[in-house]
């Protein structure tokens, strides 16, 4: 009996869910002059509803910095922190495309330049271009030319990053490291014979949260960048190479084998979780992207060089992968002003060095101040001029969606299976979609 009213909640709720979409976009069609499908009814006046996945330890605490920044410049406007907990937008990347898909984009989300911003919301044509907002802000010369062409199609300019992260660093524990008397790795070679030692010493040599699958991709990717180099890394997502090539699978080779050296609850933690491994001593690196230099030293109180310190994925050095938020404006947004406003503080040096100092990762802008960093930070401004750069596709950067979900299920079956034919094949297979 409980079970069949429960049964009728839920068909009412889901009823009552349906009629108020139908009636909001029935509305939209009637408002619909002009604008295709989109809709007109987001963003009311005063309130601006950033939308994003930086919720909790390690996510949340540069948002809210520069969320705080802007209510103090703009207490007229109230802010909506509509952020959708999962590492990498794993949640939040559907609940928002199920928003786009009914005309009720937020006022403005969180995407990564490249082609998650293109393939994704550019060619369905629901960004508005925002060169004019850039000139009257003078940013063109503000962010560096690679940066403006990942968030740019077809000579429009659709989103403002807030900043880079990097994608290739390998964090260790500073005294696992000296206790066992570790080098630190530059190459495959080198990085298996550490893990030997860790691991006779009882030591967890790699520590991976794969709960969600991207951090296993981007170990992934960044073999894959050290086997391939940059040009061919590239060349592999321009579908230039294929995915049978040697090289690749000399790259599933030695992730199979890295595999070989993690913690067995992997699939049980999340990134914040394996980086804590790292922290109490119990694991000695982990690959991640700069967000987990924000944890250790804003969530953990650990000192950079002191209590961890880090270096280049084996034989990426002088490669640095790129990761970078943007924020742009969806069509169909009513309270563009109040939007542009946001915006505006997020592309300010004053936002972006309020921001990236928590957030672990650096500027976006050329002319923010080194000094708000420390020594990681410092090095990574430095690398980011001077490194070869290239797109990430664990974050959105090198290939669509939709490859991007294939390669993550193609990741998560090779860890538990270890099959490399099979992951070969996958990878083959959804290829057509990057
Ligand atoms: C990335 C994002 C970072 C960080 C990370 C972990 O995709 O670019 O800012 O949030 O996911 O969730």
């Amino acid at each position: 009996m409980k079970k069949k009213l429960y049964g009728i909640f839920i068909l009412l709720a889901f009823a009552l869910v349906m009629a108020a979409c139908s009636s909001d976009s029935s509305s939209d069609q009637n408002d619909e002059t002009d604008k295709g499908d989109q809709s007109e009814s987001a963003g009311e006046d005063g309130n601006v509803e950033i939308f994003s996945w930086w919720t909790g330890a390690g996510e949340e605490e540069g948002l809210l910095a520069l969320i705080e920044l802007f209510e103090e410049e703009h207490p007229d406007i109230n802010v909506e922190n509509a952020a959708v907990a999962g590492g990498a937008g794993t949640n939040a990347k559907a609940v928002l495309a199920t928003r786009m898909q009914g005309n009720d984009p937020p006022s403005t989300f969180q995407v990564h330049g490249g082609e998650e911003l293109n393939k994704s919301w550019v060619a369905a044509d629901k960004m508005e271009p925002l060169n004019d907002f850039y000139e009257e802000n003078n940013w063109m010369d503000k962010y560096p030319e690679e940066l403006i062409d990942l968030v740019s199609d077809d000579g429009n300019i659709y989103s403002v990053p807030v900043n880079v992260h990097r994608g290739n660093p390998v964090f260790y524990n500073m005294e696992v490291f000296e206790e066992h008397d570790i080098d630190i790795p530059t190459t495959f070679d080198e990085f298996f014979e550490a893990a030997d030692k860790l691991d006779d010493a009882g030591v967890i040599p790699l520590a991976l949260g794969d709960k969600e699958s991207w951090p296993a991709t981007q170990i992934f990717e960044n073999i894959l960048l050290g086997v391939l180099g940059p040009d061919d890394y590239q060349k592999l997502f321009d579908g230039e190479i294929e995915f049978n090539d040697d090289r690749v699978v000399e790259a599933a080779e030695i992730f199979g084998k890295m595999l070989e050296y993690i913690n067995e609850d992997h699939a049980s933690r999340n990134w914040q979780d394996s980086a804590q491994l790292v922290a109490n001593g119990e694991a000695a690196m982990l690959n991640m992207g700069d967000w987990a230099k924000g944890y250790f030293s804003n969530d953990l109180d650990m000192e950079t060089n002191v209590d961890f310190g880090y270096f280049d994925f084996p034989e990426t050095e002088g490669m640095f992968q790129v990761i970078t938020d943007t924020f742009g404006l969806p069509k169909g947004v009513k309270n563009t002003d109040d939007v542009k406003k946001f915006l505006t503080v997020l592309g300010s040096v004053e936002g972006q060095d309020t921001f990236n100092p928590l957030k672990g990762g650096i500027p976006a802008r050329v002319d923010a101040d080194p000094e708000k960093y420390d020594d990681y930070g410092k090095d990574a401004m430095e690398d980011f001029t001077s490194a070869r750069l290239v797109p990430s596709l664990a974050h959105g950067s090198a290939a669509s969606e939709g490859f991007l979900t294939k390669a993550n299920q193609a990741v998560n079956i090779f860890v538990t299976q270890g099959d490399i034919d099979n992951f070969i094949q996958a990878l083959e297979n959804a290829a057509p979609e990057m």
